[in-house]
Order: C-alpha cells, then sequence, then structure tokens
C-alpha cells in the first residue's frame, strides 16, 4: 500500500523523489522518507505525517546526489512515527531500503538477527530485510546484487523492495515478491526509475518495464538488468504507456476526486469508442475474445473485486444474467479463497481492479486459476499484476485514478460490463440484433446524460449544504439500483466519515426501521427503473417514521418533488444504465460534505489507494 520510488542518473535525485513521491502519495500518507547518496554516505531524511513534513525538512536540511531512493508509508507494522518511517538504514549505515508489503516471517527473522548482534532501531517488518542484506554483505563479503538475493530467499509474504548502497552507489537494487505492489522500471536518457506506480514517473518517461513477483533488477542510469530469484538474466519488453503526464495532475480543480468526476463523461467516451461498431451492432474488445463455442459453453461467472469494484460486479451480474442469460455470482474477493468455490468446467472468473494491485482480488484469482477457470479481468493500471494474470483483459479508458474515493473507475468498468454482457450476447444468441442495436444506442446517449447530471452539481451541493452535520444515514435501492445504494453509502463513510449503511429497500421493515428517527436522515434510490413504485413507498414509509428523506429521481417526477425533503434530480436513463447516472450526484454528494466538513478529500484517514496488503 504503501508508495516507492527510486532514482539514478546527473540529475539532482532528491527535488524527482519527493516529486514523484507526490503523485504517490495516495498510496499511504502516515510518513515519508527519501535517502540520496552525497557522494560520501547516504544521507536520510524522514518525517511522520503528510508529505510536506518531509518537503518542509529537505529544504531546512537539502541534501544533493545522483541517486537515492524515497517512500510514502501506509503503516502495517509499528504505529506512524519517525522511527517506523522508511528508508530503513543498516546497523553499519552502508545500505537502506524502502518496502511495501508485509515479511510475514519477520518475528521469527528479528529473532534470528538479534541473536546475532543486530539491534534494531524501529518496529517495522521492514528493518529485517536491511541487516539481512548486511549480513550477507558484511559477513560474507558479497556484492549488494548478491546480498540482496539471498536475503530476499529469507523472506515470506509478498514484497516489493528498493535496495541503495554505498559501497556501490551506482546501482539500484529492486524486487518483487509476490503480489503486494508492482514495480516499474521507467527508462529515461541516461536515468533510470524505479516506481510502484506509473504516475511517479510519467513526467520523466513513458518507456516501462515491469516486474513479475519472483524478479529482481538491476538499475543503473545505463539501463537495468531484470534477474530471477536464482540471479539468471530475464529477457524483458520495454513498452510505451499511453497516458498523458497531464492526466496526474490536478489542473484548476481543488481535489482529484472532483476533477476524476468531472472526467466521467471523457472516461465514457473512450471507454464505449472503438469498442461498439453501431452499424453491426456488435462489440468488440482489443485484449478479451472468445468463440461462439466458448462463450455458449459458460456455465458461470464469477465476478470477484473490492470495495467499489464490488459494487459494480454488483451490476455486472444483472447485465450478465439478463442480457447473456449466465449464471453468474459476485463474491468480494477477500472470501473468494477461504469459501472453497465450486468452479464448474468451462467457468470464468472476472476480476474487478482500477490498480490491478489489490491483494485479495490477485488471490482470488490464483483460487480461479488453481479451479481451472478462465481468467478475465477489468482494470485500469496499464501493466498491472491483474492484468498480466489474466487470460483476457479489459483495459478502462479513464487515465490514471489518483484519488482514494474511486468515481470514474466505476463508471466506466460499469460501461464495460454492459458491453461485456452485450459481447457475451452476441455469442450465445441470446438477443435479437435489434435488441442489441437498441442497447447499443443507449449506451451512446450515456456521456451526454453523464454531462448533463454534472451541470446539475451546485443543486447537489447545496442538497449536502443541508445534510452536513447528519451523523447517520440509510442509502436504500432496490434491484440494479442496490449496488448504487451501496456505492454512495462507501463514498459518504470514506470520504466525509459519515456513518452510511447502504441497505437493500426491501429489509428495512425486517429490522433497520427501528433505526429511524429525525435524526437518521433516509436517501432512496428511485429512478425510473421497474423497482421505481417499490422506492417510493419507501420514501412514504421512512417519512411516516419521522425520517428526513432525499431521493435521487427522474427529472419530472412529481410524486418523488412531493415526497422527498430534497430530490438529487437526474436526467431520463435507460434504467439498465440508471447506475451510471444515479451514482453521480451520490459522488458529488459525498464530496460536498466531505468539503463543507473540512475534510481531505483526496487523503481520508486510514485509508490507501491501493491494498496491496491481506
Ligand atoms: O484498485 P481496486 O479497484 O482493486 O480497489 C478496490 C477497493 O480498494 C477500492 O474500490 C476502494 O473501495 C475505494 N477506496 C473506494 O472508493
Amino acid at each position: 500500500m504503501c508508495g516507492i520510488v527510486g532514482y539514478v542518473g546527473s540529475r539532482d535525485a532528491a527535488p524527482i523523489l519527493l516529486n514523484g513521491l507526490r503523485r504517490l502519495e495516495y498510496r499511504g500518507y502516515d510518513s515519508a522518507g527519501i535517502a540520496v547518496f552525497d557522494g560520501q554516505r547516504i544521507q536520510i531524511r524522514r518525517a511522520v505525517g503528510k508529505l510536506q513534513g518531509l518537503i518542509d525538512q529537505v529544504a531546512r536540511e537539502p541534501v544533493h546526489g545522483h541517486i537515492g531512493i524515497g517512500h510514502t508509508r501506509w503503516a502495517t507494522h509499528g504505529e506512524p512515527s519517525v522511527r517506523n518511517a522508511h528508508p530503513h538504514l543498516s546497523q553499519n549505515g552502508q545500505v537502506v531500503v524502502v518496502h511495501n508489503g508485509i515479511v510475514e516471517n519477520f518475528l521469527a527473522l528479528k529473532d534470528e538477527l538479534q541473536a546475532e548482534g543486530f539491534t534494531f532501531r524501529s518496529d517495522t517488518d521492514t528493518e529485517v530485510i536491511v541487516h539481512l542484506i548486511e549480513r550477507y554483505l558484511e559477513g560474507h563479503g558479497m556484492g549488494i546484487v548478491e546480498a540482496t538475493r539471498r536475503a530476499l530467499k529469507h523472506l515470506r509474504g509478498s514484497n516489493a523492495i528498493v535496495v541503495l548502497a554505498a559501497t556501490e552507489p551506482d546501482k539500484l537494487v529492486t524486487a518483487r515478491l509476490g503480489n503486494a505492489g508492482g514495480i516499474t522500471l521507467g527508462f529515461g536518457q541516461d536515468e533510470m526509475f524505479v516506481a510502484s506506480d506509473l504516475p511517479a514517473i510519467l513526467e520523466h518517461t513513458r518507456q516501462v518495464a515491469f516486474l513479475e513477483p519472483g524478479q529482481m533488477a538491476v538499475v543503473t542510469r545505463e539501463g537495468a538488468q531484470v534477474l530471477s530469484l536464482d540471479g539468471e538474466p530475464i529477457p524483458y519488453e520495454i513498452t510505451t504507456v499511453p497516458w498523458d503526464p497531464v492526466a496526474a495532475e490536478k489542473g484548476e480543480y481543488r481535489h482529484f476526486m472532483l476533477k476524476e468526476i468531472h472526467e466521467q463523461v471523457r472516461g465514457l467516451t473512450d471507454t464505449i469508442a472503438g469498442r461498439i461498431e453501431p452499424s453491426a451492432a456488435r462489440v468488440r474488445f482489443l485484449h478479451l475474445e472468445a468463440t461462439p463455442e466458448f462463450a455458449r459453453r459458460i456455465p458461470k461467472i464469477f465476478i470477484t473485486a473490492c470495495g467499489t469494484a464490488y459494487h459494480s460486479g454488483l451490476v455486472g451480474k444483472f447485465y450478465f444474467e439478463r442480457l447473456a442469460r449466465i449464471p453468474t455470482e459476485v463474491v468480494i474477493a477477500s472470501e473468494f479463497r477461504y469459501m472453497d468455490p465450486i468452479v464448474p468446467e468451462g467457468a470464468v472468473v472476472l476480476a474487478i481492479s482500477q490498480s490491478g494491485e489489490t491483494a485479495d482480488t490477485l488471490a482470488a484469482m490464483e483460487e480461479g486459476r488453481r479451479k481451472g477457470a478462465t481468467l478475465w479481468a477489468i482494470v485500469n493500471v496499464i501493466g498491472s499484476q491483474a492484468m498480466r494474470m489474466a487470460d483476457g483483459y479489459i483495459s478502462m479508458q479513464v487515465g490514471p485514478e489518483i484519488s482514494v474515493a474511486s468515481t470514474k473507475a466505476y463508471t466506466a468498468t460499469l460501461a464495460d460490463l454492459y458491453m461485456l454482457a452485450l459481447y457475451l450476447a452476441e455469442l450465445r444468441g441470446t438477443l435479437s440484433e435489434a435488441q442489441r442495436r437498441q442497447l447499443i444506442q443507449d449506451l451512446l446517449t450515456l456521456p451526454d446524460l453523464v454531462g448533463e447530471t454534472l451541470q446539475r452539481e451546485d443543486q447537489y451541493a447545496a442538497i449536502a449544504r443541508r445534510f452536513v452535520r447528519a451523523q447517520n444515514m440509510f442509502y436504500l435501492g432496490r434491484g440494479i439500483n442496490m449496488p448504487t445504494a451501496y456505492e454512495g453509502a462507501l463514498k459518504l463513510k470514506e470520504i466525509a466519515y459519515v456513518h452510511a449503511e447502504g441497505y437493500p429497500a426491501g429489509e428495512m421493515k425486517h429490522g433497520p426501521i427501528a433505526l429511524l428517527d429525525e435524526n437518521f436522515p433516509v436517501l432512496a434510490l428511485a429512478p425510473r427503473d421497474p423497482w421505481y413504485e417499490k422506492m417510493i413507498s419507501q420514501v412514504e414509509q421512512s417519512r411516516a417514521r419521522g425520517a428526513p428523506t432525499l431521493a435521487v429521481a427522474t427529472d419530472g417526477d412529481d410524486r418523488a418533488a412531493s415526497l422527498a425533503d430534497a430530490v438529487l434530480w437526474v436526467p431520463e436513463t435507460p434504467w439498465l444504465l440508471s447506475p451510471v447516472t444515479s451514482v453521480i450526484p451520490l459522488q458529488l454528494f459525498a464530496y460536498h460534505i466531505a468539503t463543507e466538513r473540512g475534510l481531505d478529500v483526496d487523503q481520508p484517514r486510514n485509508l490507501a489507494k491501493s491494498v496491496t496488503v491481506e
């Protein structure tokens, strides 16, 4: 979950590292640090809290050199503090390490190293790595590459590291063990970059290579050599990433989240473009193909994902079952491998992940693989592990999503799932050409409808101000908009710290309605979909119990207007696509409540963008 960056070249390393960390802060903001070799020795600067603390410290105590590493931390072992901040230095001061992941056997290794005389200065699991490297460097007279390779052999769990040694200050050594976060190598002109995520290096280069789990690399300013953990050279491919570096900037917006909400028109346009052939009523994907025989024999699709991506999967179930008539089960990724899933022959496991690095989602994919399923993925981050593990993937066309709260990746995924269902429907013959043509026409209207919805931001913000003091909220939905309720509630929880529960509306009378009173607002998802009548009656029931009521409703809906205390209006939308337009007022509602409360929307407390540990 932490962010890692490394640089070697002819420029001053510190500003490059700090800038890289600025773009990685969404990975964790408990502390940050850099280490630079200044020609004599390794200089470390570390600060607790957000990156600005480190930037201020480096301004007070500058550090200069042409090679260095940096880290922004999401604490797992040891509280957020300077002593636990990375980089961690070896006892002899010759080696420094940044790390992402968890060393599962660190207690045993710590005991072993302490018995050998190593003194620990932090509570982190990372420190065992740097002491192990020192052990091989000092005790066995090895070079840094071999010492790191030997040290890695002791580690259990998923880990990614970058190592710098004062004894060989022309190189960085990096490695990836398991799925805990990727390592990207960036190729510049006589300079090289290492990073956990692309945004950290995009402004310098778009020529990149990705380490696979179980690989390490020796990085000098001339390039990189990739090795297996047995030290064997491995050929690798350099690819050009299509992302525009400007996409990773906030621009005129106050927060990345707001920018990304407004990028949804563009995201949906790019998602649909190139995949639809309206004249032929066909959908095609570049990296995901199936034969009619394969598609007809799919007995079941498992969709597996976490958080917002999981909510999109719940909508996907509707699409696959209604349009392609494929039984679909949506499973929270952290549960998938523990439920011993019954995976019939020919089944597909479809993973959804913006980052493509979520540890639980990757583990669910592995479980699917073990059980013989075909693996498909919908992912945003290019070169991510999920993308590379999958037999076929759909690449979201939304550019980097920086805000911890996912928005544009959600709506793009809904469009991807809709198109995938249409694709399978064609292969399986479950929809006529006329039906597919109509559904495609509906999809083509979506970017404009989303644009129209976004223009109502001021109305949504005004309603948000009225509910800014709410401590609790129910978000109720039914049918295809039940996941919209879950997603809206998650947004409010994670950025505004309001206890919000997404709940199936029909379940209220089986218990939760007892909670309602004048301090417990109820937001009902009531766009014009097949569950509209039920949702309107839900508004009535909530009102009858004295709860303030809000509704997401379609323009011109007089009943919603007369019943609810506040209406978040959305334009008339084909009902299968109503989860896309209906979620937008909820994203903006949460955003404006959070900003009214003075909260840090892009970096909510305790969270990190990519959850690369279990
Ligand atoms: O990168 P992923 O899509 O796999 O991430 C999954 C969740 O961690 C993510 O959606 C999380 O719930 C977001 N913070 C929600 O806004």
